[in-house]
């Protein structure tokens, strides 16, 4: 590892210690641990993130380009386990054989000059998300096909593609949600619906699959631009989708080798954000919408009300944050989040108003997936609060439907993630469960799970340290299932 990084003569380690490899992979039970272990928590939390940033002498040039490490932490019969593995990518493989980079990414480029990258897209490094659905685990990357992977022992399965019915050239999102009434899991991917004189015409695929795991119904949304679209809400009939002014300048560049698409990608503030409501039974656009420049990132949840869907999602007003992504140990830079809005579309007259919802810098909204669609009271999303010392997200809050908010701040020092609720075992409310965050202890350079009531973040109940960090990670998916 590099010298552990700081903000100064005895200050406070920074998050960059966060970003080092984790090259080993472990399969162990915690024994040791502060507070008491939740007899009612019951399942397996699963995360998904880059778990390195370099290989031999090279740092990938961008955070999104890290090698997928899945984790899984199991609960059952009052006992903790904790496993790592990667997945087994040709990237991950090469790379790990070679000790170098060997495939291009969304912000690196193969060494060997422009005629090493031209004409090559980016490798699918599956590290950004992670589903269990129709009895498989997936690891998600919006750049290619899912990759199954065996969730016993978290070894790699394969790439996936349901039956062939996800074509090849055809992406996958990181970003899914399962219908809770149907079971059914819903995706997308950017991509082209033709090729006109006027060229490629830009679209979205939209793909529903049956709780079995059978993707049967597949649609087109026509876009006007090529899209950066990472995530959508979901209402109990609709989908929905916030096209925004993160832009995409000069692909050819990126097509001749001689740019990344991360050197291409800008936020354009002439360009307003388009919203498309789109039929989940038809996967056609029902309605849309258009108001002020903006990206929305991340969505929380959405709902139907009268005439109007409500949505939630962290609204940001520029793209500064990828300067940093592309050099993470930068000491220099620090991590944009965004806002926690509120937006209100009315369907019947298709206007549509939005509000802030609380101040504090945010991102990863997450909250009881058993609510997808439908009206919820809480949201939880990781905080990145001014403490002096903090570059990265340090703590968490908690959002009411009425606008109170509770904020978690860690103490210089400490690191957070996407905070995720946990049912607990015969929930009956709401916000009847935990809430699991995977803290950094940047004076210990190791990694800790906080587990706290989701219905009193400040009671926090369980700390369980693992033996080893864990590389800062992206989003996570529970499953009252158990598998080992
Ligand atoms: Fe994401």
């Amino acid at each position: 590892m590099a010298e552990q990084a700081t903000t100064g003569i005895n200050e406070p380690p920074s998050h960059h210690g966060g970003l080092e490899n984790l090259d080993e992979e472990y399969s162990y039970y915690i024994d040791h641990y502060d507070g008491v272990l939740p007899s009612d928590l019951e399942g397996t939390f699963f995360r998904n993130g880059p778990g390195r940033q370099r290989i031999g002498d090279a740092q990938y040039g961008h955070w999104f380009d890290g090698d997928g490490m899945l984790c899984a932490f199991t609960f059952r019969d009052g006992k903790a386990h904790f496993k790592n593995a990667y997945v087994r990518t040709p990237k991950y493989v090469e790379e790990t054989a070679a000790q170098a980079v060997k495939y291009r990414g969304f912000g690196t480029q193969v060494p060997g000059g422009f005629l090493a990258n031209l004409g090559k897209m980016p490798a699918n490094p599956a590290n950004t998300n992670t589903v269990f659905h129709g009895n498989k685990l997936f690891a998600l990357n919006e750049g290619g096909h899912p990759w199954e992977v065996e969730p016993s022992d978290l070894s790699t399965v394969g790439e996936y593609d349901y039956e062939g019915k996800l074509e090849r050239g055809q992406v996958f999102s990181a970003h899914g949600r399962v219908h809770p009434a149907t079971g059914d899991y819903i995706n997308f991917g950017a991509g082209v619906s033709k090729v006109t004189l006027k060229g490629p015409q830009p679209c979205l695929n939209i793909y529903r699959i049956n709780p079995e795991g059978v993707m049967f119904k597949k649609g087109q949304v026509p876009l006007e631009t090529f899209p950066f679209c990472h995530d959508f809400a979901m209402t109990d009939r609709y989908a929905i989708f916030f096209i925004g002014s993160i832009v995409f300048n000069g692909m050819g560049g990126v097509m001749l080798g001689r740019k990344t698409i991360s050197d291409v990608i800008g936020y354009d503030p002439n360009i307003e954000m388009k919203v498309h409501v789109v039929d989940l039974d038809t996967l056609t656009t029902v309605k849309s919408f258009t108001t002020d420049h903006g990206a929305i990132v991340h969505f929380g949840n959405a709902y139907e009300q009268g005439d109007e869907i409500i949505v939630d999602g962290c609204y940001q007003s520029g793209f500064e944050a990828n300067a940093t992504l592309t050099d993470v140990f930068n000491p220099n830079s620090r991590f944009n989040g965004g806002f926690f809005k509120r937006y209100w579309l009315n369907m019947r007259d298709g206007t549509m108003r939005e509000e802030l919802i609380t101040p504090t810098e945010c991102e990863f909204p997450t909250f009881n997936m058993g609510y997808v669609g439908r009206p919820n009271d809480t949201t939880y999303t990781a905080v990145a609060v001014a403490n002096g010392y903090n570059g990265f997200f340090n703590g968490f809050q908690r959002i009411s439907a009425d606008g109170d908010c509770k904020v978690v701040t860690l103490p210089p020092g400490y690191y957070g993630s996407e905070p995720l609720f946990a049912p607990a075992k015969d929930a009956k409310a709401e916000d009847d469960g935990y809430l699991l965050e995977v803290v950094y202890d940047g004076f210990r350079h190791r990694s800790d799970l906080h587990i706290y009531r989701s219905d009193n973040v400040e009671d926090q109940v369980a700390k369980l340290p693992l033996n080893h960090h864990l590389p800062h990670q992206f989003h996570g998916y529970f499953t009252a299932k158990t598998f080992c």
